[in-house]
């Protein structure tokens, strides 16, 4: 049984807040594939959906003179770092299970190796999905970030993914039973 839904998560003033900063549309988007993904390796979808949904929550808006400033972000950059430590407090504050928040920062803070030294990065499965699941949404010049999507659609899509999540958990419950 799941202790925190991905509504829960999405609705929190937090999240709210820090996900409109790096674009609400991106993180639905990428919490979908993520768990698409997962499903179809039989990898954990809500470990998955929550990592994608919360994987740029770490982000800082580097502008300089009202304008984007890609290399001010390149140089400062530590948005992973940032964010898996964002969405383990907040997990850990709805009554995640440490290890399940501990699992999703992990995948969060590997999403990208942008600001890692030179080097690959021995992923494991759901490290991987996630950093998939956002390349997949990814546009040229980071325009995912400014993709529009109503309130209402964005709820709607992330209640309907809590049910696909709880939908495959029963599965799999039958499947063991
Ligand atoms: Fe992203």
């Amino acid at each position: 049984m799941r202790k925190v839904t991905l509504e829960q998560l999405f609705l929190h003033p937090i999240a709210q807040k820090y996900l409109s900063r790096s674009g609400i549309a991106h993180a639905v988007t990428v919490a979908e594939h993520a768990a698409a993904y997962a499903q179809r390796e039989g990898e954990n979808m809500d470990f998955a959906a929550k990592a994608g949904l919360l994987h740029d929550i770490g982000h800082y808006t580097w502008y300089r003179d009202g304008e984007w400033d890609t290399a001010l972000y390149r140089q400062n950059d530590i948005h992973a770092i940032k964010g898996a430590t964002r969405a383990h407090k907040l997990l850990l504050q709805l009554g995640e299970h440490p290890a399940n928040a501990k699992t999703v920062a992990i995948a969060i803070l590997l999403h990208t190796d942008s600001y890692l030294p030179e080097g690959k990065l021995a992923l494991n499965p759901l490290q991987r999905i996630v950093h998939e699941a956002d390349e997949a949404d990814e546009e040229p010049n980071g325009a995912h970030h400014y993709r529009k999507m109503t309130p209402s659609t964005a709820l709607a899509r992330i209640i309907a993914l809590d049910h696909k999540v709880e939908a495959n958990d029963r599965l799999n419950a039958q499947q063991t039973s």
